[in-house]
């Protein structure tokens, strides 16, 4: 504050304030009689200015335009008071009064203010609600965090897996709720983005629940939310539900099969009449909400067994949607796999590309993991490779694991289709078959390979070397 201000001076601005001022302002003396009151307080008490000032206020009490006096209580025990008087207009007045004193500690004047007990409460709710609008964008943000939607690029080189964008693209537009089958690590979560990204949801919420990730005890207030006090250990706020997170969005129940069975009754009540009721409230909220399911279980067996409510199968499966193997899917292992690459490239800064062996590795392998195993194992490749070739021999990593290799037949078919070409280049293509078939029972050993073949492991190499070379030279031509 300005050190040269003197209210004295400044009167008149001040009187000005008081006089404008939204709370009930009313200054009395000692004995209680009102010295000053500003139009706020005369009109909150329903007494006419000139009448409150001059008048005190224990007549005033008497009078029944209010039923008791803080500026009373103040003089009596000399301590600031605050209650809730009643005035006779039915109107409850949050009031505040403190004393001011003289040096000898006697009570010069007694300073009130009021503010009607509704407005109080307006405010409180408009700001709790404001405060849970907060919440809820919070939990928003953390759940979208991560999961920058424009960000996945999806590789769908393979007719299967194009039929797979197609259908999920057609099917964007409704409202319909979608299944997503396929095993682990098929692009799912990829298809179900997919599919919000495509909506008219696109600008709302992707929220994601993991239905095996959280245990189930906590899987239900997660989904609905719960009231303030709805149980102990309950924040005494409350808490939206995820239901409510993705309101006008997507809510993606990721492994769906494991949602436990005494909460399958209720998300089919959620979906037959699209209202969520929190935990501890009363009454059902309409929520608008997409769901799209996802799991790798075969959830016909599991009806079969009692362990998932048939009802909510039919609800769920209106539009079904199989992601393919990998391991069916040749040509998007490939650019999978060079697309995972470049990504390595980028955030490393290297120039790697593949070496001519090892697609026919990734070829061969049959990829139970599918997608995130193959992300991982070039990952892995790229960042144990020393130079730019990558080369699964060379890193000595075991891709294809033996009980996993698509199982060639037995002995070497050299049918009339299969080779071409004079007796030289024919033995060339069958030791390179050969070679490259024991290397895989071998799990990519080099060392051991070249000794199940009886040659010594520099030879083996050069074979291997001149093999690729002849396919450079076959692709040149
Ligand atoms: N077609 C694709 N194009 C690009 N990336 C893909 C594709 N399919 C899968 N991925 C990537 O593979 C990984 C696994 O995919 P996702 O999480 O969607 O699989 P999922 O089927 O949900 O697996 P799970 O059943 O284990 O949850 C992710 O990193 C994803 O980005
Ligand atoms: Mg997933």
């Amino acid at each position: 504050m300005n050190k040269d201000f003197n209210y004295l001076d400044e009167k008149p601005a001040l009187e000005e304030i008081i006089e404008h001022y939204f709370e009930a302002i009313f200054v009395a003396d000692s004995n209680g009689q009102v010295m000053l009151a500003n139009p706020a307080a005369a009109s909150i008490l329903g007494i006419p200015l000139d009448k409150l000032i001059g008048a005190n206020v224990s007549h005033l009490v008497s009078e029944g335009y209010y039923d008791r006096s803080t500026v009373l209580e103040v003089i009596k025990t000399k301590k600031s008071v605050m209650e809730v008087l009643n005035t006779k207009h039915g109107k409850k007045i949050v009031s505040n009064s403190h004393p001011l004193f003289d040096d000898n500690g006697n009570i010069v004047m007694v300073l009130s203010t009021g503010v009607e007990r509704d407005i109080i409460r307006e405010f409180t709710t408009t700001l709790e609600r404001e405060r849970e609008a907060k919440d809820k964008y919070r939990n928003e943000v953390e759940y979208l965090r991560d999961r920058n939607l424009e960000k996945d690029k999806i590789v769908a080189k393979s007719s299967l897996m194009r039929n797979v964008l197609l259908q999920a693209n057609k099917i964007a537009a409704t409202d319909s709720t979608v299944m997503l089958y396929g095993e682990s690590g098929t692009g799912k979560e990829v298809i179900a983005k997919y599919v919000h990204r495509y909506s008219h949801r696109k600008n709302a919420a992707f929220v994601t629940v993991n239905c095996a990730a959280i245990p189930d005890n906590l899987l239900e207030s997660e989904l609905f939310g719960y009231e303030k006090g709805a149980f102990t250990g309950a924040s005494n706020k409350g808490k939206p539900g995820l239901f409510e997170i993705a309101d006008k969005g997507t809510l993606f129940l990721d492994e769906i099969a494991e949602l436990p069975l005494f909460l399958q009754p209720k998300l089919l009540r959620v979906i037959e009449n699209g209202e969520v009721r929190k935990i501890g409230a009363t009454n059902d909220k309409k929520v608008d909400v997409r769901l799209i399911g996802a799991t790798n279980k075969n959830l016909k067996k599991m009806i079969a067994d009692n362990t998932f409510r048939e009802d909510l199968f039919y609800r769920l499966n209106v539009i079904p949607i199989t992601l393919p193997p990998l391991r069916n899917r040749p040509e998007d292992i490939v650019a999978l796999a060079e697309m995972f690459l470049q990504e390595y490239n980028i955030k490393y800064r290297f120039n790697k590309y593949f070496g001519p062996g090892i697609v026919n590795d990734l070829l061969h392998y049959n990829w139970p993991g599918n997608v995130r195993e193959l992300k991982n194992i070039i990952e892995r490749l790229f960042l144990t490779t020393q130079g730019d070739e990558i080369n699964s021999y060379e890193t000595g990593i075991t891709m294809p694991v033996k009980e996993n290799i698509v199982k060639r037949p037995e002995g070497v078919d050299i049918g009339k289709s299969q080779y071409s070409g004079n007796l030289k280049e024919v033995l060339g293509q069958v030791e390179k078959q050969y070679i490259e078939q024991v290397i895989q029972e071998c799990n990519g050993s080099i060392n051991e390979a070249a000794q199940k073949l009886g040659i010594h492991r520099s030879v083996l190499f050069r074979k291997r070397k001149g093999h690729d070379d002849a396919n450079k030279q076959h692709v040149v031509e």
